[in-house]
């Protein structure tokens, strides 16, 4: 079984991407070979700066490895290290059908966030995220909730090469994603209406992965709540419903047991266990981190180390495609290597 995702390295990350990704991501260290990349060429999709995104890919490969990847047990790279995501991006454009690009969820919202410029870059994203995917064909893809439009873009993409190109071989797999049935759409604690997130929540309502623990209980402990008084999940209790959601992941647990556990419990001693939780929760990351965070030469030996074995794999899925598609010379395995993961490298 092998299993892909990737996370973009823009802004902190929060207790939504902990609970709903990276810790599907560790856990899957167990089940099978797993390969996590570092997005960057994702993220150059909307405004940003270029000095900055250096510094937050770092911070982003610190944080994965103190959460519990290691790179002994699984592949981590930085996207832009593999051309093979590129050029397969370029390849699969010719399957994907630009209307549907136009109405996905993700490109209407970003493009209406952007002051300056919707680039083209925006609304071929979900191109590129299916190259990621596809050119390692992986089986199983652990994302939240938020992603699971752009998994569908991607197995409808690999379904079309097959038919167009596959001559009834299913030479791209068609991944499945993995969206936990607990913590797959945290909620902002100030607005739970709306998901947590970097860049559209609140400041107050935003818990991220390296925040203090007096950080964290305050901002869990002045939670928006409704009227009532009973700890338990409904459409109208947006903010009670929410931090069981968030007790219930911390925990591995199911949301019924988390309220009958608290079903005689006042609001307030509620939110102080839940806060209590994400704090321990939380602790071995944020205390591994600073010292993780202080290598950079070891942090991009890590990432290169992670990029060679990501492009023999990309690589191979690349030779067949061309092949597939009439691009390149029919024997391309015995053509002369222009590129590849391994030259840049190395290089
Ligand atoms: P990003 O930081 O946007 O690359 O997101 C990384 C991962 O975190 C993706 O798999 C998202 O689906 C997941 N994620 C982002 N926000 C949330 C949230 N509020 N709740 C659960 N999962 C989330
Ligand atoms: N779009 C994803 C997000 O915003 C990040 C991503 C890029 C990804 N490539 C991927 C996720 C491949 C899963 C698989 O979170």
């Amino acid at each position: 079984m092998r299993i892909f995702s990737g996370i973009q390295p823009t802004g902190r990350k929060h207790l939504g991407n902990y609970i709903g990704a990276i810790a599907q991501y560790i856990s899957s260290q167990e089940r099978g070979e797993g390969i996590f990349c570092i997005v960057d060429l994702h993220a150059i999709t909307v405004a940003y700066d270029p000095a900055e995104l250096r510094e937050r890919l770092y911070d982003t490969t610190a944080i994965l490895l103190a959460a519990g990847l290691d790179p002994e047990r699984c592949i981590l790279f930085r996207q832009s290290d593999v051309p093979e995501h590129t050029e397969l991006t370029w390849l699969l454009c010719s399957v994907t059908e630009l209307g549907r690009l136009q109405r996905m969820h993700q490109f209407r919202d970003k493009s209406i966030a952007q002051r300056e410029l919707v680039s083209a870059g925006l609304l071929l994203y979900p191109v590129l995220q299916a190259a990621d995917v596809l050119a390692y064909r992986a089986d199983e893809v652990p994302v939240g909730e938020d992603q699971r439009e752009h998994l569908e873009l991607m197995r409808d993409v690999a379904r079309r090469f097959n038919t167009r190109f596959g001559g009834g071989e299913e030479v791209l797999v068609v991944p499945e994603h993995r969206i936990p049935s607990v913590g797959a759409r945290i909620m902002d604690l100030q607005d739970p209406a709306r998901k947590m997130s970097t860049t559209g929540g609140s400041a107050q309502g935003t818990v991220y992965v390296l925040d203090e623990p007096r950080e964290i209980e305050k901002k869990l402990k002045s939670a928006v709540t409704d009227s009532g008084s009973e700890v338990r999940s409904a459409p109208d209790k947006q903010g009670i419903s929410n931090l069981i959601e968030i007790l219930a992941a911390v925990r591995g647990v199911e949301r019924t047991v988390i309220e009958s556990e608290f079903s005689d419990a006042r609001y307030g001693d509620f939110k102080a266990a839940v806060a209590a939780a994400v704090v321990a929760y939380l602790a071995p990351a944020r205390e591994r981190y600073e010292e993780l965070r202080a290598d950079d030469a070891a942090l991009e030996s890590i990432l290169q180390q992670g990029a060679l074995r990501a492009g023999a794999i990309a690589s191979s899925t690349l030779l067949d495609v061309r092949t597939r598609m009439g691009v390149g010379p029919l024997d391309a395995a015995s053509a002369p290597s222009t590129s590849g993961a391994a030259d840049t490298v190395n290089g």
